[in-house]
């Protein structure tokens, strides 16, 4: 399916935010008796290719778990590979995103990253500012209950402090957290084979719809990801009422 596919034949039902989790990566790379970085390495040449996509068929945000908050548990090779790549990534984005019409902004405890992508990150948030257009939300030491807690913690300290006196409500709340101002995903994509979470927008999934395909993230194709938004649009989403 082509660009424009939103104009031609989504009408109400084309989805406006699609969130993935990048899974997957080791496995592709093992299959083909290379190291697991080359799989990250592919991951991310992927994640280029699907942002663009997203794009061009008329997606308003795109938001991918790439680094975990349990990711750091994993080898300090493997750890480093992944931030390195996530450094060339956000370098050569800071040169291309506003001629090619990407904002992006990184959700996650950014405080925990090397400092030099702590650099990049609040360099590619500053570029956002100044224009609109399709947005790419990367998760990077990111936790969905990490998320909701510094989001209660940052509310409370506000009150305290008299900054809010209004009661809480599902609204307020959602200001507080990373994705503030954008709307909840309407379809969250896991590649890779697995049935689960994994602590992922615990809060802004609550209505998404789900779907699941084995292939590996780097073999996610543009094709996939049609075949996850037709899926997506022969639901019936109900929000807990009735139709
Ligand atoms: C999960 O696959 C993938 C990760 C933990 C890292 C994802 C990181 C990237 C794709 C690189 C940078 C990303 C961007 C957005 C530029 P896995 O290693 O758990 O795979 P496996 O389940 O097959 O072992």
């Amino acid at each position: 399916m082509a660009s424009g596919m939103k104009t031609e034949q989504a009408g109400d039902g084309f989805p406006r935010h699609v969130a993935i989790i990048l899974d997957g990566n080791g496995r592709w790379a093992k299959q083909r008796g290379l190291p697991r970085t080359a799989g990250h390495s592919a991951g991310s040449e992927n994640f280029r290719k699907i942002a663009y996509y997203c794009r061009d068929i008329g997606l308003d945000y795109l938001t991918v778990y790439a680094f975990s908050t349990e990711n750091w548990k994993r080898p300090m090779e493997e750890v480093r590979t992944i931030m390195r790549l996530l450094g060339k990534y956000l370098h050569e984005a800071i040169e291309t995103m506003e001629r090619d019409g990407i904002k992006m902004r990184v959700f996650g405890d950014v405080s925990g990253l090397p400092g030099e992508l702590q650099e990049l990150v609040a360099r590619t948030n500053e570029i956002s500012e100044h224009y609109d257009g399709f947005q790419a939300n990367i998760c990077l030491n990111y936790g969905g209950r990490a998320e909701l807690i510094q989001a209660a913690e940052r509310y409370a300290r506000d009150f305290r402090d008299g900054v809010v006196s209004e009661p809480l409500t599902e609204e307020r709340f959602g200001s507080y957290l990373y994705s503030a101002g954008i709307p909840d995903p309407d379809l969250l994509i896991r590649p890779g084979g697995e049935l689960r979470i994994s602590n992922f927008l615990l809060w802004q999934c609550a209505y998404s719809e789900f779907y699941f395909t084995d292939v590996l993230w780097p073999d996610f194709t543009t094709g996939e990801l049609d075949r996850a938004i037709a899926a997506y649009m022969n639901r019936d989403r109900r929000y807990g009422g009735l139709r």
